[in-house]
C-alpha cells in the first residue's frame, strides 16, 4: 500500500492542493511581512465539521473588516476545506482558513489596495492548545504582566495573527513553570489567552469577559450549554481581582481543545488543585454533544 502523501496535513495554496510540507508563501507577501491577514480555525471531530457555518460567518466578517477579497467565494472556500480534510484521511482535524493581503501588483506600491489578496487553507492532525493530560490535571495559568493590545488598536473580534502580546505572555508563563497565560488589558480587566477565551465561575455563575477578546465559537457553545443546563452565565466586565482573589473556578475555551479547566491561576490554587465541578460538567457535555452530532456538517468524501 502506498503511503498517503497528505497524512501529515493537506493544504490549498496558489490554487492547488499540496502536502502540508510543500505549502509555502512568498517572503514578500504582506501576510508575512505585516501580519496582514485574517484567519479562522474550525475543527473536525469524527468526520464532521463543528459549527462550520459559524466559522465561515466569522471569517467573512474578519475579511470584510480588513478589506480582504480573495478570488474564491464562500462556496468555493467550503469545498476547499472539505477537500483538504478528505485528502488527509483524518477523522479528527484542525482546519485553518487564511486570507492574506498578498503582494503589490504595482512594483514598490505601499497601497494595500494594490495587493493581490489570496486564500490559503489547510487541514492538520488534531491539536489541543492545552495538552490532554494538562486538561485532566487542570491547567496552571499565568497572569501576564504585558497588557493585551487595546481593542481600539487591534480589533480582537477580527481573528488575526498579531500575537506579540500573547507570545510575551507565553514566554512569562513558561519561564515561571506555568502551562499558558491570561492577559489583562491596561485598565485591569481580564481579556483572553494565547488561542483561547477565558471563563471564571463565581458563586455558581459563569462569567466571560465582555472586552479584549475574540467572540469565540467555543465561547458561544459554552454559553449555549449553560443556558440548556440551567447554569447562570454572563458576558461582563471581569476585573483582574476576581480572577486573582474571588472566583471559584477558571477554564479556557477554544476550537483546538474545547473546554479546558484550570487548577491554578497566578500563585493561587483553585479548590482542591483540580478542575472544578462546573468546568468538568461543561467539558463533559461539550464532548458528549459532539458524539451526538451537535452542530455537525459531515466531511464530503473525495469525488
Ligand atoms: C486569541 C484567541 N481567542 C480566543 C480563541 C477561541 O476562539 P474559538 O472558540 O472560536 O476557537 C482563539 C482561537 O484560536 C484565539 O486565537
Amino acid at each position: 500500500m502506498t503511503e498517503n502523501a497528505f497524512a501529515d496535513g493537506a493544504a490549498y495554496v496558489k490554487g492547488a492542493f499540496v502536502p502540508i510540507a510543500d505549502a509555502t508563501i512568498p517572503v514578500t507577501d504582506w501576510g508575512f511581512t505585516r501580519s496582514d491577514a485574517v484567519y479562522d480555525v474550525v475543527h473536525v471531530f469524527h468526520n464532521g465539521f463543528f459549527r462550520l457555518e459559524d466559522h465561515m460567518n466569522r471569517f467573512a466578517r474578519s475579511m470584510q473588516a480588513r478589506r480582504l477579497r480573495p478570488p474564491e467565494d464562500r462556496a468555493a472556500m467550503e469545498t476547499i476545506l472539505h477537500r483538504c480534510v478528505a485528502l488527509t484521511g483524518l477523522s479528527d482535524s484542525y482546519v485553518a482558513m487564511v486570507a492574506l493581503r498578498g503582494r503589490p501588483t504595482v512594483r514598490g506600491s505601499r497601497r494595500p489596495a494594490d495587493c493581490q489578496n489570496h486564500f490559503i487553507a489547510y487541514a492538520l492532525p488534531w491539536i489541543d492548545v492545552i495538552p490532554l493530560d494538562v486538561q485532566e490535571r487542570g491547567a496552571h495559568l499565568w497572569i501576564a504582566s504585558v497588557p493585551r493590545v487595546p481593542d481600539a488598536s487591534v480589533d480582537p473580534t477580527v481573528k488575526n495573527y498579531q500575537w506579540s502580546d500573547l507570545t510575551t505572555g507565553l514566554f512569562e508563563a513558561h519561564d515561571n513553570g506555568f502551562d499558558t497565560a491570561i492577559l489583562c488589558d491596561a485598565e485591569g480587566f481580564v481579556t483572553e489567552g494565547p488561542g483561547f477565551n477565558i471563563f471564571v465561575v463565581k458563586d455558581g455563575t459563569v462569567i466571560t469577559p465582555d472586552r479584549g477578546s475574540l467572540h469565540g465559537i467555543t465561547r458561544a457553545s459554552v454559553l449555549e450549554l449553560c443556558a440548556e443546563l440551567g447554569i447562570p452565565a454572563m458576558v461582563a466586565p471581569l476585573p483582574r481581582a476576581v480572577l486573582e482573589e474571588e472566583c471559584d473556578e477558571v477554564f479556557a475555551a477554544t476550537t483546538a481543545g474545547g473546554v479546558m479547566p484550570a487548577a491554578r491561576v497566578g500563585r493561587r490554587i483553585l479548590g482542591n488543585d483540580r478542575p472544578g465541578p462546573i468546568s468538568r460538567k461543561l467539558r463533559e457535555e461539550y464532548w458528549k454533544r459532539h458524539e451526538a452530532g451537535w452542530h455537525r456538517t459531515p466531511v464530503r468524501p473525495l469525488a
